[in-house]
């Protein structure tokens, strides 16, 4: 179902203009120069009301956080967020993550966090999911050697299946744990993550560490068998 727009969205979305960037691709390869001093540049798949990305860009103002998301009625919100607290590291694309390899240049970005991507349960959808093998790839190639995603989701046979392709791509996991807040709240929570932790939904997140220059080749295309609609696999 296509979400309605919110009230005013294009006005809102105009005030908040200095913090989104229109044009990605110019970027390309110089993201750091937006900020003054910048040690690090950090991208975030599917941002969301943008909790967790005002977060950490106050928590270390000397990294530029680089946020993507594709529905702006979420991306809005996000922006409003950081526009009022004055936060000056974080810059908002209104884009698909498939088009990644058009904004980062090789080795661009440090970190990558995907917080509760949407979980794309059916078989046949499997290629949505932000943790794919052709998502993999691509923050493969931002990333640079030590660098790392770094995943949360509530989704626990999506969890299992995510550490199955990070691994089968030649990534390194790390701090594996099916419970992050078991001894209380941990880290920075996203909006979606302070719901289910008051709900007391398990959180489970790994690190994801590209620790070499070439990945495993990818698995190729499942062949279309007839109707496969199989929940998850
Ligand atoms: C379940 S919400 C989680 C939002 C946020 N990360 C959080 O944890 O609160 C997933 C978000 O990812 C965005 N998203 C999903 N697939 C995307 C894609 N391929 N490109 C950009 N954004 C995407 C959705 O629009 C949605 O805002």
């Amino acid at each position: 179902m296509r979400m309605r727009n919110k009230k005013n969205l294009i006005p809102r979305m105009e005030k908040c203009a200095a913090v989104q960037v229109f044009v990605p691709a110019d970027m390309k390869g110089h993201w750091a120069d937006l900020l003054p001093g910048c040690q690090e540049v950090r991208a975030e798949m599917g941002c969301g009301k943008g909790a967790f990305t005002a977060g950490v860009a106050q928590a270390e103002p000397d990294v530029l956080l680089v946020a993507l998301e594709k529905v702006p009625n979420a991306m809005v919100t996000a922006m409003e967020r950081v526009c009022a607290e004055d936060i000056r590291n974080v810059r908002f694309i209104d884009t698909d993550v498939v088009n990644l390899p058009d904004i980062f240049a090789p080795g661009e970005v440090s970190v990558i966090y995907i917080n509760f991507p949407d979980p794309w349960p059916r078989k046949k959808e499997a290629k949505h999911r932000l943790t794919a093998p052709s998502f993999l790839a691509m923050y493969w190639d931002a990333l640079p050697i030590g660098g790392r995603i770094e995943y949360k989701t509530d989704q626990s046979w999506l969890f299992d299946w995510s550490l199955e392709q990070f691994a089968a791509l030649g990534y390194e996991l790390r701090e594996v744990t099916r419970d992050l807040h078991a001894d209380g709240p941990t880290g920075i929570m996203t909006n979606y993550e302070s719901r289910f932790y008051a709900e007391g939904v398990p959180i489970h997140r790994c690190m994801a560490v590209k620790t070499r220059e070439e990945h495993a080749p990818l698995p190729e295309e499942p062949r279309r068998r007839g109707r496969e609609d199989t929940v998850h696999g």
